[in-house]
């Protein structure tokens, strides 16, 4: 079996409903601007240009998973950062990541029957089943991906996943499969259910402005290099822990950023846009998802 953008696009509609001019997912967020500064560890890693070293402007995207813009911010829900860079040749590149470390399920049809199982109400219970036989990861991963959905303190104090892992070449012609978080200097803070429900719908936006006036929010970028058993493919799989973790850069968040998305300015986050010295990996996932993002929008652009 295999899905369309289309059909993924109309599962992510039917689970949170059709919000003219929002994003089928991730839909309520704030836009910000930063800067992104590589360490001297990361040139020897990529050739990648805003990993060598200068620092380079960023546009940043802070959200909430749901594609219901009028969800409240305390509901249990992978966050995201969404990442923009502005390379010096006047190129960008993206890097888009989320509060869960890995993706429920291995591929995009398991993802489309998960947004099914979300609006299926009761019949839920007698899919259930069977989603699981068809995708027994799920059994594993649902499960430990839970703690990652509590509603944070703040965007600045969880850490982000890429999930998928991206090829690394060096200026040598060394290479590497590479999975990116982002560890936010803050420190990790989440509230229980209970505490959050209490705070008002708009938290963490607020939290944002109101943080990002005092200082910037800091994230450094951490990548762990695969070990020859690591699965590059698969984005439900957890990596055995052996390979190398490096700190690549560090991402300062300064404040709102006022100049996209106003009028006709159409802004996407695309995983697969990299540059020369990163290269996407076979993940099913990550190849399906360029696709998927322009369904959303050329929905969220429609008249
Ligand atoms: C088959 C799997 C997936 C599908 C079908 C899917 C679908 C979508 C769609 C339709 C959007 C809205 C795009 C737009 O209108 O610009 C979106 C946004 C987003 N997705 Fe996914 N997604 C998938 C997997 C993932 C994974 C694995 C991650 C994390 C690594 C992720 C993180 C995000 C984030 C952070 C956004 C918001 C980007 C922004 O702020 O503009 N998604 N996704």
């Amino acid at each position: 079996m295999s899905v369309s953008p289309n059909q993924a696009v109309d599962a992510a509609n039917r689970a949170f409903g059709r919000h003219p001019g929002s994003r089928a997912l991730h839909a309520r967020g704030t836009l910000c601007q930063g800067t992104f500064k590589a360490t001297p560890e990361a040139a020897a890693l990529t050739r990648a240009a805003h990993l060598r070293g200068a620092e380079v402007p960023v546009t940043v995207r802070f959200s909430n998973g749901a594609g219901d813009p009028g969800h409240p911010d305390w509901v249990p829900d992978p966050r995201g950062l969404a990442t923009k860079f502005y390379l010096p040749d006047g190129g960008r590149t993206d890097l888009v990541a989320v509060s869960s470390p890995r993706f429920p399920v291995r591929d995009p049809e398991g993802f489309v029957q998960l947004l099914k199982l979300q609006s299926a109400g009761p019949a839920a219970t007698w899919k259930l089943p069977l989603f699981l036989r068809r995708y027994p990861e799920a059994l594993r991963t649902l499960p430990a991906l839970l703690p990652s959905l509590k509603p944070p303190v703040s965007y600045a104090t969880i850490p982000y996943y890429a999930i998928h892992a991206y090829r690394w070449l060096d200026a040598s012609g060394g290479d590497r499969y590479v999975r990116y978080t982002w560890r936010p200097l803050a420190g990790t803070h989440r509230l229980s259910l209970r505490t959050a429900r209490r705070r008002p719908k708009d938290y963490l936006q607020t939290d944002l402005l109101e943080r990002m006036q005092r200082a910037p929010l800091e994230f450094a970028l951490e990548v762990q290099i695969a070990e020859p058993d690591d699965s590059t493919v698969d984005p439900s799989a957890a990596w055995s822990g052996r390979g190398r973790r490096v700190t690549v850069g560090v991402l300062r968040v300064t404040g709102p950023d006022h100049e996209r998305e106003q009028g006709d300015d159409v802004l996407v986050f695309d995983p697969s846009r990299v540059t020369d010295g990163i290269e996407c990996s076979e993940d099913p996932v990550l190849q399906f998802r360029p696709r998927a993002y322009s369904e959303s929008v050329r929905r969220r652009t429609d008249g």
